[in-house]
């Protein structure tokens, strides 16, 4: 089942409605926040990204202490938890940047209290104290930008995925975008034409998800910022940890 609900409903279901609000993310209901944020703060967030991306040359970095920000272009890197065609971008609480979260700190917020734990757990710690929070953006090109689909770890902190949508079905791409496979069922349920820019998607990280290929009839060009975007606070186990049963899940 897809809801479509406002930020105040949101917030009044996870505070004050918690065990049915997590007994309808745990049957695999589906929720999607309209406008929680506003189309100037997404163009603001991308500004923030264009300066960065023109002022540091991609990489990656494994989550130890000290990790920078980074941006990482995966072209079907073989070595990935989930095969994926997708430029994305980290964020971390320890560097230069780190005043970029304070919009989604309400979200941060909300992750903890479904997971029983203080609301501020997280937010400021460190790699090395074994659970972090990190914002991640992914840009899924034009051209065939893709994520196969997964099943992400369920922590305490993770009891809900938050998936901001940050471009429009229809308006910046065509085709493809956020998928779930529901149990049972043989077709993909296609999500994005139920959001715009600025909504976001929650949903159970169990819930079987991908991002079918987005416009693969025109062509890629790593060096376009054209195609589907997405923002994703999230709380996640850094990589002191490598428990396997700890990390996304190819389908
Ligand atoms: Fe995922």
């Amino acid at each position: 089942m897809i809801q479509k609900i406002s930020r105040e409903f949101f917030f009044e279901r996870v505070y004050h409605d918690t065990e049915s609000f997590m007994s309808s993310i745990q049957n695999n209901d589906l929720y999607v926040i309209k406008n929680y944020f506003s189309q100037t703060f997404i163009d603001e967030f991308f500004g923030v990204l264009k300066k960065f991306r023109e002022s540091t040359p991609p990489s990656w970095h494994p989550c130890l202490d000290g990790c920078p920000d980074y941006h990482r272009i995966n072209d079907e890197y073989p070595k990935s938890y989930v095969k994926a065609k997708m430029h994305s971008y980290y964020f971390h609480r320890w560097n230069a940047l780190k005043d970029i979260f304070e919009p989604f700190k309400e979200l941060f917020e909300v992750k903890n209290f479904l997971g029983g734990l203080p609301k501020n757990s997280f937010y400021n710690s460190i790699p090395s104290e074994g659970v972090i929070s990190r914002i991640l953006s992914h840009q899924y090109p034009k051209g065939g930008g893709y994520l196969n689909e997964h099943a992400d770890p369920v922590n305490p902190f993770s009891k809900i995925q938050t998936l901001i949508m940050a471009t429009t079905y229809g308006k910046d791409y065509k085709k493809g975008g956020l998928f779930i496979h529901e149990t049972g069922k043989k077709e993909l349920t296609m999500l994005d034409h139920f959001g715009d820019a600025g909504d976001i998607f929650i949903l159970s990280p169990h819930v079987s998800h991908g991002v079918a290929p987005v416009d693969s009839d025109e062509p890629l060009n790593w060096e376009s910022t054209a195609g589907r975007w997405m923002i994703t606070p999230m709380i996640i186990r850094s990589d002191y940890n490598q428990d396997p049963n700890t990390k996304p899940r190819e389908l």
